[in-house]
């Protein structure tokens, strides 16, 4: 049986970033579901922040980043990242990640939505590809083993610690443990759970799944981001670096209405304020076929190529309109879920040996709401703490017994959904889970539709025990793997629709026509979703505050 010391499910940016770490001390092996460079990480486009000039500071980035979360984030963590973000940029620099630069010569920032400074570091409006090619060059380099389009199946725990995980060889179809001390998670979002989201195909929260399934604990799962700026057709990202840049939007009377929504950031007030803006617009009256627009033409067409080439080419090939001349119909899309792995500030979460990072954790850095440039960010601080930790854990622990009956027990369920000879196909369950996310569980919620919603998510979840997938053979069943997928969507709709309905009160991008208040004395406390005979029970915990005492937050 494959043993290593840790094994870390997922190779994007926090993924690579904890390997290399943790590399450097004990035996590591990445199992990824796609090539690393396929990882969603690659498609992040504005920037990541850090506090790099004279005048900035990590005070001010925390306090920008504490206010952008409404104050659900934990300061203890928001304020390590924040400390930590200079240095662990200028490594990703020093390893070799060309950064844009300045007039200067030093790396340029752009302005973001909900910041008090330009802090914001970029690479024209591809950086997560350049950071993604800098680390997977490292990774190389490191000689880390890669169980490269592998999916993994379970995460294995006995006795409340974790022993390793199950997956599946996609090539072949076969099965395999494989053992270890710990295993971080780095497995992205979930952003396919909702319709038209800005995530890749792979986003759909099978990391967070697997760990609830474990028996650990997710938090603030109901905390879902939509970005203001989405391309209508669909849902492709237009990055918020356009705003930075100086664009700006309009309804359809040619107003820019954010300055009515937020009189002092107007199009860079946080997102939760200029996708509700947007959205508001659309409902009363003043939209373009369910569309804003956003324009950057005043840019001009030297800064657009040089600032903003790879949207140019995006709303080019899927909305026709070339933005030097045009302005780009856009709307809110799903973009990122807060909520994630519950972990502490070393990624540490609620299972004996089980790390997290990335956006399948919840470090609790964005709270409810995240600001642009702190996902990126998140997962090189958090990437590589949690390599430091997982690998002085296991340094400490001897190598127990990895269970019988782990990989009989996950091929027996691929095993019935492959016996399966009639009945719905996977698709028709997942759109339909799709739609009921966005209508019942979108910008705007209240408590009727999420009763609703969440009624669709039980009908589907039953639906989905009588699926079945045309594909039976063994060599790149990516149709199992899609209904394997679909069963963790499912789990994460039901936290993320209880979460939501349980807390009565509008904080961040949880916004509530029925509770359109903040409640800090009944709802400054994360939920906590466990799995529990069979469904989600919800519990609370208690928010780190240290520095920044919650205050009105208004842009
Ligand atoms: O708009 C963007 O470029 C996205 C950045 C982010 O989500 O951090």
């Amino acid at each position: 049986m494959p043993t290593h010391d840790i094994v870390i499910v997922g190779a994007g940016l926090a993924g690579m970033r904890a390997a290399i770490e943790a590399s450097k001390e004990v035996n590591v092996a990445i199992v990824t579901k796609v090539h690393p460079l396929r990882s969603h990480s690659g498609a992040a486009q504005g920037g990541i922040n850090a506090a790099l000039g004279p005048d900035d500071s990590w005070e001010k980035h925390s306090f920008d980043t504490v206010k952008g979360s409404d104050y659900l984030g934990d300061q203890e963590s928001i304020i390590a990242m924040c400390k930590e973000a200079p240095d662990d940029l200028v490594a990703m620099e020093r390893m070799g990640a060309v950064f844009t630069r300045d007039a200067e010569g030093k790396m340029a920032v752009r302005p973001f939505g909900g910041a008090g400074f330009a802090r914001t570091a970029y690479a024209a409006d591809f950086t997560g590809h350049v950071l993604l090619h800098t680390m997977y060059e490292q990774l190389m380099k490191a000689g880390v083993t890669v169980y490269e389009e592998w999916f993994v199946t379970s995460i294995v725990a006995e006795n409340g610690e974790c022993r390793g995980v199950v997956a599946r060889e996609l090539t072949t179809g076969r099965l395999q443990e494989i053992r270890a001390k710990a295993v971080i998670m780095a497995t992205g979002g979930l952003g396919r759970v909702y319709h038209k989201s800005t995530n890749a195909h792979v986003s759909t929260g099978d990391g967070m799944g697997q760990a609830l399934q474990a028996g650990a604990a997710l938090k603030d799962m109901e905390m879902t981001q939509f970005h203001p700026t989405a391309l209508a057709s669909n849902g492709v990202l237009i990055t918020e670096g356009a705003r930075g840049e100086g664009g700006y939007l309009l309804n359809s009377l040619g107003e820019r209405f954010m300055q009515k929504y937020a009189p002092n950031k107007w199009e860079l007030a946080s997102r939760d304020v200029v996708s509700r803006a947007i959205q508001t617009e659309v409902e009363e009256g003043r939209g373009i076929d369910g569309c804003c627009l956003l324009d950057v033409r005043h840019l001009g067409a030297k800064r657009i190529l040089a600032a903003l080439p790879q949207i140019r080419e995006l709303a080019m090939d899927f909305a026709g309109v070339d933005c030097i001349d045009e302005p780009i119909p856009i709307r809110p899309g799903m973009h990122y879920s807060m909520g994630g792995i519950s972990t502490d500030v070393d990624g540490a979460a609620t299972l004996k040996g089980l790390y997290a990072a990335g956006e399948c954790a919840c470090v609790s850095v964005h709270g409810a709401n995240r600001l642009g440039g702190n996902s990126l960010l998140e997962t090189i601080v958090f990437g590589r703490r949690s390599g430091t930790a997982a690998a002085k854990y296991v340094k400490e622990v001897a190598l127990n017994e990895f269970p019988k009956g782990a990989v009989a027990r996950d091929q027996a369920k691929i095993d019935d959904i492959l016996g399966r000879k009639k009945g719905e196909k996977v698709v028709t369950v997942r759109d339909e889970l799709n739609m009921n996310m966005i209508t019942n569980f979108g910008i705007f919620r209240e408590q009727g539709k999420m009763g609703t919603g969440l009624d669709k998510v039980k009908e589907l979840q039953e639906r989905y025990e009588k699926v079945v997938v045309d594909d039976k053979g063994k060599v790149f069943n990516t149709d199992i793997i899609a209904a394997l997928e679909l069963g963790y969507m499912l789990e994460l709709a039901e936290a993320i629709g209880k979460g939501a309905l349980a807390r009565e009160e509008s904080r961040g991008a949880h916004c509530r026509r029925d509770f359109p208040n903040r409640d800090d004395d009944k709802w400054l406390r994360h939920t906590l979703a466990l799995q529990k005979g069979g469904e989600i029970k919800l519990e609370y915990s208690p928010v780190s505050i240290t520095m920044f005492k919650p205050e009105v937050r208004s842009y």
